[in-house]
């Protein structure tokens, strides 16, 4: 059966979520894994304040392109006017959906009352919430965690009450704010909430799907709508691709050979030129490099090489050499 966000959003069967990571899925990545079939992507998440103050660094996180519909606008804040006047201006920016970020738990964003913190205050959250889903005429998502820690997991309730005020999907990852990203992903609240008879919107599990082997049993297990990936596909798009054929054929594909690792590489590579420009896409392509090559043995002297070049063709020439050294090898990512 279909996974369905409002009307129009139409997600065919269990649908596989890019993530919203910071620094990360930006459009040149998400390039990448739409080439590899992912069903549904997030910006990184965006400043209200930000976006209400022009600051451009915001403004330049909303350019989302039609090929990568469909596609939401994450945005996180702690002030409610200012969640509000920024939703109006992401949804300027016509993307499919406007998703809450109400799971980020590092200290200067938690810290300041916005993303997780709001799992301390549910009222203030469902206010919040509620205030987006009126500046809009776009469907509404959210992500969140368990809850603020181990004595204080609220989801079950925080699901209920966010769907009452009318937003159309949740995205849970399973963990607490006070985990932050440690221990392990627990699933089985996720599983109670999309049990719970009371529920109707589409609960996405997040954390710690790896594999494609995790995301069969998982899927069987937790009973979720679709799964949201993160780590596991940032150098490793290829994720989705393998993941979505096991589903589709109950057949493992074939890991990417190296001439892939390294042609996908090159096209992210042109895509953060052409979208930060010759500098900025250089330098910050060099944190993927390693992510794509990953598992290759004696590989340091080329990274070493791809994040000190600096000119478009001899990172090229070594992405090259690359694809000729290795050609032979596999890697067991
Ligand atoms: C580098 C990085 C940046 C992230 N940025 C965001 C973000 O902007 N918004 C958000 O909701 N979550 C963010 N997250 C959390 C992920 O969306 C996801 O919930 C988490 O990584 C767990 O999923 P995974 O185990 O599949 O990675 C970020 C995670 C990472 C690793």
């Amino acid at each position: 059966m279909s996974v369905k966000i409002g009307n129009n959003i139409d997600l065919g069967a269990f649908p596989l979520l890019l993530a919203p990571m910071e620094d990360v899925s930006d459009p040149p990545f998400r390039y990448v894994c739409k080439q590899n079939g992912v069903d549904m992507m997030y910006t990184e998440f965006i400043s209200s304040e930000g976006l209400i103050r022009h600051a451009a660094k915001s403004k330049q996180k909303l350019d989302i392109f039609e090929y990568e519909r469909p596609i939401g606008i994450q945005i996180f804040g702690s002030d409610i006017k200012s969640m509000e006047e920024a939703t109006e201006i992401a949804t300027l920016a016509k993307p499919d959906l406007i998703d809450i970020n109400y799971g980020c738990p590092v200290k200067n964003v938690a810290c300041r009352g916005a993303g997780a913190s709001l799992l301390q205050d549910i009222d203030k959250m469902v206010a919040m919430t509620n205030a987006v889903v009126n500046a809009t005429h776009l469907p509404v998502t959210v992500k969140t965690r368990l809850g603020w820690d181990d004595h204080t997991k609220n989801i079950y309730e925080v699901a209920e009450r966010l769907q009452d005020i009318g937003i159309q999907a949740l995205s849970i990852h399973g963990r607490t704010r006070s985990q932050m990203y440690k221990g392990s992903a627990d699933w089985s609240l996720i599983k109670k909430v999309k049990k719970n008879p009371r529920i109707h919107i589409p609960i996405f599990g997040n954390g710690d799907v790896d594999s494609v082997e995790k995301a069969a049993a998982w899927r069987l297990e937790y009973e979720v709508d679709g799964i949201m990936i993160g780590r596991a596909s940032i150098g490793y798009p290829w994720i989705f691709r393998e993941i979505k054929h096991f589903f589709e054929t109950g057949t493992y594909l074939d890991g990417p050979t190296i001439k892939e690792r390294v042609d996908v590489c090159k096209t992210h590579f042109v895509k953060s030129i052409e979208w930060k420009g010759e500098k900025t896409g250089i330098f910050e392509m060099r944190r993927h490099y390693a992510n794509y090559f990953k598992g290759i043995p004696n590989f340091k002297e080329y990274r070493m090489k791809l994040v000190s070049l600096d000119k478009v063709p001899d990172i090229n020439e070594v992405l090259d050499e690359i694809a000729f050294q290795f050609a032979d090898v596999t890697t067991d990512v």
